[in-house]
């Protein structure tokens, strides 16, 4: 049997788009199965990638400028630090992986995080970036990241962080790919918990690449 080769997808599909100076552009990557599960039966997302959404999901971290993604995804799925990128880790325990504690993450956190965790991450070059009392203020920190020139902002998740940036109306796009298979099982949606929420989007494509649907929905008037 022959090797598959690894999908091409159409870079022009995901460039982001034009923005003025220091307005930071918040993607969000999911992968769902058909039946609305975030995970597969390892309760993994991992495991409901095909070739073309880990060909997306490569491609979507070439184009940002920085990936934020919550500690809940980072531990369980368990990730490393980015090659020649930034990492954006939202916590309120600060409980990062060891293998995050290095320079290359940032962590973003409410203000009321305990102050000598804040200064073990430092020690350790972690830059630590604090907004808001009890909660993140989100307009603040993405405003922060704008500033610094990270305005095309990559969120992978998981399911409490993009629907507390939803809550907000701080998602300016999704980009989801349905892996054509079903789970069943108690898998968590892409979205869950917070304040519900009614952001009307538009679908920017749907591409069926070898039976995976690659889709970009933007929000109405983005
Ligand atoms: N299908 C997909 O594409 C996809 C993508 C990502 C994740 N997932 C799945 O989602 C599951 C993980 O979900 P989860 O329940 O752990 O949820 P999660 O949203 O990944 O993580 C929750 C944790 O993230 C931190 N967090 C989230 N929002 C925050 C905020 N506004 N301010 C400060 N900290 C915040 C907190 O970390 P602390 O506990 O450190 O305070 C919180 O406990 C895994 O099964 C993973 O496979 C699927």
């Amino acid at each position: 049997m022959g090797v598959m080769a690894t999908p091409t997808i159409d870079r022009a599909l995901y460039e982001y788009p034009d923005l003025e100076e220091g307005r930071a552009w918040v993607r969000v990557n999911f992968v769902s199965s058909v039946d609305g599960s975030a995970e597969g039966a390892d309760g993994r997302s991992g495991s409901l990638g095909t070739d073309a959404d880990q060909a997306v999901f490569g491609l979507l971290r070439e184009l940002c400028d920085v990936v934020l993604v919550s500690a809940g995804t980072a531990r369980s799925e368990d990730y490393g630090p980015i090659d020649d990128g930034l990492l954006a880790l939202v916590s309120r325990s600060l409980d990062v992986p060891d293998r995050l504690k290095v320079p290359g993450v940032l962590v973003i956190a409410p203000g009321a995080a305990d102050e000598e965790q804040v200064v073990a991450l430092e020690g350790a070059g972690v830059e630590v970036l604090l907004t808001g009392e009890d909660e993140v203020d989100w307009p603040a920190a993405l405003a922060e990241l704008g500033r610094r020139g990270l305005q095309r902002v990559l969120c992978e998740g998981g399911p409490s962080l993009f629907a507390g940036l939803t809550a907000l109306d701080l998602v300016d796009e999704l980009c989801l790919t349905v892996s054509p298979v079903l789970v069943a099982g108690d898998g968590q949606r892409i979205s869950t918990g917070g304040e519900s929420a009614e952001v009307p989007l538009r679908l920017a494509h749907a591409v069926d690449v070898d039976g995976t649907l690659l889709t970009r929905w933007v929000r109405q008037g983005r």
